[in-house]
Formats: C-alpha cells, sequence, structure tokens
C-alpha cells in the first residue's frame, strides 16, 4: 500500500485543493526512538507501560489517516549480543508492517555488527538509513528522503558513533524551503540545541534522551525540539498547523490493544531464545557451595517449608512460563535459585528443585549447613536478601516490613 502522502502525489492534485483550512492539520508525524532493547513491560508489578505491542497498535491505526507519517529515532537495542540481535529482528519485522517513513540509525545500532545491520536494512525494505553514518552496500545513505514533494526527512547521528564512517551533522543538513523539514538525530540535547540554530523556521527535530519526554517542546531559531524519552513507553504526534507544531505523547498503558503483527514478531523472538539456548549460554561463577534445593530443607525445617509453599515465590518459574520468558536469560534470574553460579538454576530438567524462588534465594547456597547444621552462619538471612530481586524497577512498592509480613517463617 503507497502512503497517502505519495497516492496524493500520483494523482497531481493541485496544490491550492491540498491546502487544509486554516484550523486543520496538514501533517502529522508519528514517532519513535531509543527503545533500547525494551521490546515488552516484564510484567513485574502493574500497571506498567510501554511496549512494541501496543506500540505498533497505536501507529498502525493512527498512520491510515491522511498525511500522517512515521519515523524512528534509532537506538532499538543496547547491541550487547546476541540476546539484542534477536531483538532487532524482531523490532524490524514489525516496522515493516508499518511502513516506515524513515527509519534513521542511533549509534547503538551501529554497534552491530555489519552483517546484521545489513540484514535489518533489508527486512525493513531500505527504510533503515543515514544521513552522515557512511556505510557501504548496507545503508542507502541518501542525503535525506523526499516524501511527495512535501517533507523532507534527514537522519543522523553524533560524532563519533561506532563503526561507521561518521560527517558531521551539521555539514548535511540541507533544510529545503519548499518542504516541511524534518530531522531525526540520535544525539543529545546540547548538540541537538547546537544543529537547530542552522534549521530554518518550521522544522521539526526529534533528538535522543533517557528518561521522560520533553512535556514543552523548545523553540531554537524557529525549529521546534522534542525527544520522547526511552525504553518504549510512548509513542510520539506531532502535528504541523498553520505552520506550527504541536506534539503529544501517546502514553502506551494497558488499555492499548496488542498489534497482531508485532505480537507475531514478539512470540517469534521469543522462540528464538528459547532455541538458542541463551539461558545455558549465560556466563557463571563458581561458588563451591552446594545449592541443595527447597526440598532438602523442607526436610527438616517442616514448618518453614509449608509456609514458603504458598508464597508466590514458590511459583515464581510458573509465572514466566504463563508469560512465554522461562528461557529468557533478562527475567529467570530473580525467578529462580542461584542462576549466577555454576551450581545454580540450569532448566527445570535438570535441576528442577532449583526452580522459582527457593529457601535459598534467601539464605544463600546451604550445602555447609546442610553438612553440619550447628552451622548456621551460611544460612543467614534479613532485610539484605531481598535487595538483588525486589529493585525499584521490578518492585517498586517494596517496603520489608509489608512484605515480609506476607511471606514470614
Ligand atoms: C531484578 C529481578 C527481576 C527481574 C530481572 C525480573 N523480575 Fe519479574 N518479578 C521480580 C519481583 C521482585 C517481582 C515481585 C514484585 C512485587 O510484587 O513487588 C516480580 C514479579 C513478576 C510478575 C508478577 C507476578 C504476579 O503474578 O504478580 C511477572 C509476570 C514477572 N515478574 C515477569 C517477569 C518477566 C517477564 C521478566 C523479564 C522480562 C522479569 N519478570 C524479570 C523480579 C524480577
Ligand atoms: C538435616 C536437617 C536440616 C537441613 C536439611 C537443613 N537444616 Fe537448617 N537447621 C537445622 C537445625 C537442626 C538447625 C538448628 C541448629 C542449631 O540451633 O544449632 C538449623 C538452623 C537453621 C537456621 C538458623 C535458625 C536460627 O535460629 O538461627 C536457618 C536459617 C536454617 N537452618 C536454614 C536452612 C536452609 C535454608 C536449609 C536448606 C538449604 C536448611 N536449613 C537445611 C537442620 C537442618
Ligand atoms: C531471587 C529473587 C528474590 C528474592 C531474593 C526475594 N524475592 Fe520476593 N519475589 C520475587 C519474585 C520473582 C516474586 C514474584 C513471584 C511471582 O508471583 O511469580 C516475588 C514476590 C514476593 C512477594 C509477593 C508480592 C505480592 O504482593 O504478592 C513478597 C511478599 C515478597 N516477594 C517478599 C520478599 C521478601 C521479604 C524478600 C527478602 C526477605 C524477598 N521477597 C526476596 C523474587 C525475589
Ligand atoms: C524470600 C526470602 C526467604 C525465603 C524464600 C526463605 N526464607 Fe527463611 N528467612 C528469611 C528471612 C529474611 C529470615 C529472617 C527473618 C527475621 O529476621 O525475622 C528467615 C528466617 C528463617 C529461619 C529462622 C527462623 C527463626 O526462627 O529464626 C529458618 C529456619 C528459615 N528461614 C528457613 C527457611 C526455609 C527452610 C526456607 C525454604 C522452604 C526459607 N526459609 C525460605 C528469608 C527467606
Amino acid at each position: 500500500m503507497k502512503s497517502p502522502l505519495r497516492l496524493l502525489a500520483l494523482c497531481a492534485v493541485p496544490a491550492a485543493f491540498l491546502a487544509s483550512p486554516d484550523s486543520e492539520p496538514d501533517l502529522t508525524v508519528l514517532f519513535t526512538g531509543d527503545i533500547r532493547g525494551y521490546l515488552s513491560p516484564c510484567g513485574c508489578s502493574k500497571p506498567q507501560i510501554g511496549g512494541l505491542l501496543r506500540m505498533a497498535s497505536v501507529i498502525r491505526g493512527l498512520k491510515s489517516a491522511p498525511n500522517t507519517l512515521f519515523v524512528d529515532l534509532g537506538n532499538w537495542t543496547q547491541a550487547t549480543g546476541r540476546q539484542d540481535e534477536l531483538k532487532a529482528d524482531a523490532i524490524a519485522e514489525t516496522f515493516a508492517s508499518l511502513k516506515p517513513d524513515y527509519l534513521n540509525v542511533g549509534p547503538l545500532d551501529l554497534q552491530l555488527s555489519e552483517g546484521q545491520l545489513a540484514s535489518l536494512a533489508e527486512a525493513t525494505k531500505g527504510a533503515l538509513d543515514s544521513s552522515n553514518a557512511i556505510l557501504p552496500g548496507v545503508l542507502a545513505n541518501r542525503e535525506g528522503r523526499d516524501v511527495a514533494g512535501k517533507v523532507w526527512i534527514q537522519g543522523l547521528v553524533p560524532d563519533g558513533a561506532a563503526r561507521a564512517t561518521v560527517t558531521p551533522p551539521a555539514t548535511v543538513l540541507s533544510p529545503r524551503s519548499d518542504r516541511a523539514h524534518i530531522v531525526l538525530f540520535a544525539g543529545p540535547k546540547d548538540a541537538a540545541f547546537r544543529l537547530a540554530r542552522s534549521l530554518g523556521p518550521g522544522s521539526l527535530l526529534i533528538y535522543s534522551s533517557q528518561g521522560d519526554p520533553t512535556r514543552t517542546p523548545d523553540i531554537v531559531g524557529g525549529a521546534t525540539l522534542v525527544s520522547l524519552g526511552d525504553k518504549g513507553r510512548y509513542v510520539g504526534k506531532a502535528t504541523r498547523t498553520n505552520g506550527k507544531w504541536e506534539i503529544a505523547f501517546l502514553e502506551l498503558g494497558p488499555e492499548r490493544p496488542d498489534d497482531h503483527e508485532a505480537t507475531t514478531a514478539y512470540r517469534s523472538y521469543l522462540n528464538r531464545v528459547g532455541e538458542e539456548r541463551l539461558l545455558a549460554a549465560m556466563p557463571r561463577l563458581q561458588k563451591g557451595t552446594l545449592f541443595v534445593g527447597s526440598a532438602v530443607c523442607g526436610g527438616c525445617h517442616v514448618k518453614e517449608y509449608n509456609v514458603w509453599l504458598k508464597t508466590a515465590h514458590a511459583k515464581a518459574l510458573t509465572t514466566l512460563e504463563k508469560t512465554g520468558n522461562d528461557k529468557d536469560p533478562e527475567c529467570v534470574g530473580c525467578h529462580v535459585v542461584g542462576l549466577t553460579y555454576r551450581e545454580g538454576f540450569m532448566d527445570k530438567s535438570k535441576t528442577p528443585d532449583l526452580a522459582h524462588v527457593g529457601c535459598e534465594s534467601c539464605h544463600g547456597a546451604g550445602g555447609k549447613h546442610v553438612r553440619n547444621v550447628s552451622e548456621r552462619a551460611s544460612v543467614h538471612a534479613d532485610a539484605t536478601s531481598c535487595a538483588s530481586c525486589h529493585v525499584p524497577e521490578h518492585s517498586p512498592g517494596f517496603d520489608f516490613q509489608k512484605y515480609w509480613e506476607k511471606i514470614k517463617h
């Protein structure tokens, strides 16, 4: 399907006909960026916002309106290993189904291998591009992208990005007086402000940031500057009326439906994480003291064991099985015993007694104590035992007294 803008251009409608009434927006830009690997909110606490599934449904719903573009700023993942490559594939598949007008390459994306970048460019049918990161044979490296003779999009990485030869962004900026100039700059705020001085009035510059969106856009020399924050929690919506940009950030809360294509891409990503056995490939420390499993502790500490069985901890891996993340290295560590140790949890068939959050998740490996029960120092637990898992990001409401009350034994 052609974008509505291009269809209009093909029909060669007279320019006067295209002009909207004064109060009507004549251009809408939907934008995403800085997903940084957050394909899905983990679900550890509710409500959580964000995720590719909701993002795609919002864009798909709005993109069919006339004169509406979809662009992404880049920085899809942290680019630190195989799991990020699999994530990038899922993002590419999802974005391709949304018919993007420009997918900018960010400095994090440039840390992926050239082969991976080439395959992402292919999967997104050439939408992945950059005006100043030069990767011959991988990116089209057009000066910019013209949409229907009305919009001129340029994608930029900041100076010093890895791997590609990067032309200084200011030198490739080329405003065109007859087009709406949209600049996707995957660099920080201070550099964005410097760039904006070379932009014409009425341009829109989207820059990279972490944290929350810029609630009030900045105006620099007539250009409008905005940023979305990171972790894929919002879709940005910039609407132009009478040459002026108005910005909204659409929060991806649980009321947003999951997109069908994005769900398929995400499921296939999780399957690949399992099939490639990324969990087994994780680096492990050697502890030297064996984990024995909750059932062994329960043999002597019957009362404690029976209390534990009724807590959420005793089904923590089942929770991940339900969401499909039970083989996902980014989740399993906090939902089982001792994943970071050679003697810790491997998988459910090899180490069934170390599945779920067990006695030794808090008390530490019990081998020494089981050999000599009067040795108790190695199984000491207290309020500090919760800290490694009940971190603000995954357990924002954590309070030891309140939480201990629910699991005390
Ligand atoms: C840093 C540790 C940590 C990581 C990593 C982690 N979790 Fe959790 N998860 C927790 C804690 C702690 C809770 C309990 C939060 C609370 O109730 O305050 C929890 C709770 C949950 C729950 C809610 C269970 C319920 O029924 O209420 C789900 C679902 C969940 N996690 C899924 C995931 C998924 C999926 C991932 C990976 C994407 C993940 N977790 C990664 C620590 C973690
Ligand atoms: C063979 C039986 C046996 C097994 C198995 C066993 N314990 Fe114990 N545990 C004891 C006994 C007996 C004591 C009390 C020792 C004492 O008072 O000197 C004790 C004491 C403790 C204490 C200290 C209680 C206190 O009052 O200070 C903790 C904590 C503890 N065990 C945890 C565990 C954990 C965790 C496991 C599994 C890794 C486990 N135990 C396995 C028999 C056992
Ligand atoms: C190894 C990681 C880990 C450690 C250590 C840990 N927890 Fe948890 N906790 C979890 C996970 C994961 C869940 C969610 C389990 C589920 O529902 O699947 C959870 C859930 C809970 C819940 C249930 C929340 C609810 O509202 O139902 C309570 C209460 C809790 N933890 C208390 C504690 C306390 C207190 C400590 C320290 C003494 C502690 N936890 C240590 C991982 C951990
Ligand atoms: C979520 C963390 C957590 C889990 C899981 C857990 N414990 Fe504990 N346990 C604690 C903490 C914290 C204390 C100390 C509480 C305090 O200081 O009052 C404790 C205390 C104890 C004590 C000493 C009780 C006393 O009277 O001094 C024993 C024995 C014990 N746990 C055994 C177990 C056994 C057996 C299991 C598994 C079936 C288990 N615990 C699971 C955190 C945990």
